[in-house]
This record gives structure tokens, sequence and C-alpha cells, in this order.
């Protein structure tokens, strides 16, 4: 797994049969910052694939040996994970939904110029960085669980995922551990999730859900967000208002979270706390636009614990709420956010208790969260 400021760099191919389109397009890749290959025709690109994992292809559609389009296939079967972007005269309007429809990412046309040209490319970096750390985070769960597996040295699947659920502490740690190395937004501090942890457990509790479903919370506590981290550092660090793109970007974190995670066992309803902690009880939340009973319980609960810690510890866009203010929003949110059943039980929590949770688990930078501020209405 690659430290925070770890730089990697991907592979890139040109495939282009006009050498002038690929000295200019190597020209435009290194004025960025990155190295490239570049090839001729469809058969020696298969050849240099042969050896190497390409990550990004510019990929001519008509070259002496064949189709472009058809080459999109093959191309994915050996790395399904490649970004292909199509490079052609024919206007983008004309072109653009069947080359994403054949599993193409994107589409250059030409002439290109360097401005336009270094627009596109920045996307595809993006989409690149993405789609390699999604890899490598899947890969660190992998350790995770197999060193936890190994550790434990149970062979059992049920027994497994028995102990597994109530030694989370085994798995927490390297989780937690893993996690402050990476690059989130404020409020996603050590103390925030362990905040959540507890209130998930106390609520949990007072719901009367199974000891099965309050570690699925507790999880969720540690994981929701971890898909934030996946974006750049120019987003998550934007203290300002956003451009609509890249507020997109910040929404698919909950699928992005879920990727990571969904392929383990033990995390199949952590995964789906995770997909769906951003969906609303009317169904206007993402990102499917879940409603009522079909979104799942620990998601209905967990929702309202993320909103609850948020008001009432600020955010940097938005002031602080007295325990008493953020109560009356949970209430008035219910049946529109929040699932009605679920803040009725909530809300009787009683404050002392929450208070508790805030004292003990609030940073240096969060200790304006003090009891008295909590309890000033
Ligand atoms: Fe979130």
């Amino acid at each position: 797994m690659p430290e925070k400021y770890e730089i990697v760099y991907p592979n890139i191919l040109i495939v282009d049969d006009e050498k002038g389109i690929r000295d200019i397009l190597r020209a435009f890749i290194n004025i960025s910052g990155y190295s490239c290959e570049t090839v001729g025709s469809l058969r020696e690109a298969q050849n240099k694939m042969e050896g190497k994992l390409f990550d990004i292809i510019f990929l001519d559609l008509n070259l002496e040996d064949g189709y472009g389009m058809d080459f999109i296939e093959k191309v994915l079967n050996e790395n399904s994970d490649a970004i292909i972007v199509i490079v052609s005269g024919i206007p983008e309007s004309k072109i653009l939904v069947e080359s994403i429809q054949n599993g193409a990412f994107d589409y250059v046309e030409k002439p290109f110029n360097l401005n336009n040209f270094h627009e596109k490319f920045e996307s595809i970096i993006i989409e690149w960085r993405y789609r390699y750390l999604i890899k490598q985070y899947q890969l660190k769960f992998k350790d995770i669980f197999e060193n936890y597996i190994k550790k434990k040295e149970i062979n059992s699947k049920e027994t497994r995922y028995k102990d597994f659920l109530n030694n989370s502490d085994v798995i927490i740690k390297p989780i937690n551990n893993f996690i402050e190395k990476l690059n989130l937004p404020f409020p996603e501090t050590r103390s925030h999730r362990e905040r959540l942890a507890s209130l998930c457990k106390l609520s949990g509790r007072k719901i009367g859900l199974k000891e099965e479903s309050i570690m699925v919370l507790k999880y969720g506590a540690y994981l929701h967000d971890i898909g934030m981290s996946l974006e750049p550092s120019t987003i998550l660090e934007n203290p300002g208002l956003l451009s609509d793109d890249e507020i997109k970007l910040l929404k698919r974190h909950p699928i992005t979270g879920f990727s990571i995670v969904e392929r383990f066992p033990f995390f199949d309803k952590v995964s789906r706390l995770i997909l769906h902690h951003h969906e609303w009880y009317n169904g206007d939340g993402y990102p499917i636009g879940l409603s009522e009973d079909t979104i799942p319980i620990e998601a209905r609960i967990f929702s309202i614990i993320d909103a609850f810690d948020s008001m009432i510890i600020g955010r940097p866009y938005k002031k602080k709420m007295s325990y008493s203010e953020t109560i009356k929003e949970l209430r008035r949110s219910k049946g529109k956010q929040f699932d009605p059943l679920v803040v009725d039980t909530f809300v009787q929590i009683p404050e002392e208790t929450i208070n508790i949770i805030y004292i003990k688990k609030s940073t240096e930078e969060e200790s304006y969260v003090t009891k008295d501020q909590l309890s000033n209405d």
C-alpha cells in the first residue's frame, strides 16, 4: 500500500498509425509530467501488452490492421481496470456514446490542442488514480483479514464469522491504523469515529438490535467515509464552495467504500451500510434513492448518528448547534431524511449519557464541545 505521499505513475500506451499524432500526444503527456510508449498498429499494441500491463491506452480507430473499437474488448480482457481513450477525427457527438458503450472511458477528437487535451488528461489521471487506489485498498483489507484468520487459527467459516464479530477490536485496530494514514476531510478524526462507534452501540441496544447488527453499526462508524479518501486532495482540502463536478465526485464515496469491502464475506452487511448511509427515508438521498424499509436498518440508524455528530460538532461551513437544537432538527426531519421510529428511540438516550461520550472522545481541535456547551440551550 503506498503511503499518503508516495507518487505512483500509470503505464500509458499510445496506439496510432500516424507518427505525427503519436509525437504530439507523447509531447502533451510529457508536458503533464508523465511518460508513455507508442506503437503504430494493433499488432504491435498486442505484443506490448503481452509483456506489460497498461493502465491508460489512447487508441486510434482506423488502423491499418484493424478497427480500434474492436480492440477494446481484447484490452479489457487482459486488464479490466484499463482506461481506454479513443482518439479519432470523427466528431465527438457522433462517436462518444458508441465508444462508452464499448467500454472506453472517454474520447479525444483530432485535431486537439494542448488546453483541451490537458483538461481531458487531468480527468483521466483522476480516474486512473481512483481505480488504482481501490485495488490497493482491497489488497490492504485482504491482508488485514488474512492476518486475523492466521492469528485466530479458525477454519470453519461460521465460527470465523461469530468470532470475528466478538473480536472486533482485533480487526478495528489495524483498520483504524490504516484509516489514520488516509487523506480524509474534517471531521474524519479518530475521535469522530470513536464517538460514532459509541453512539452506534448505545442506539443499537436501545432499538433492540441483535449483537450482529450492533457490530455492523460499529464497523460502519469506522468505515463509512473511507471512499472519500480516494478523491483528489484539491477537493478534500477545499473549505469553500465546490463545483458541480467536484460534488459529483464526492457523492460517489458510498459506492467507492462499498466496492472496497463488499468482497469480504464478513463485511456483507457493513458494505451495505456504507453504500446506503446517505439514503433518505423519503427516497431523496443518494446514491441509489432507496426509501423507507428498503434502506437497511443499520444504515437508517447510522445516518441519524452521523447527522447528530455533524450538527453538534459543526463543520467549517456550518455552525455547531446546541443539544436541544440538534434534537429539534432530528425531529423536524422525521419522515423526510430520517426513519421516524428510529429518531423517536434515539432522542430517548439521556443527554447526560451523550455528554459523557462527547467529553471523553473529543480531540483538542474539537475541545470546544464541552459539557456546558452541549447543555447550553
Ligand atoms: Fe458519508
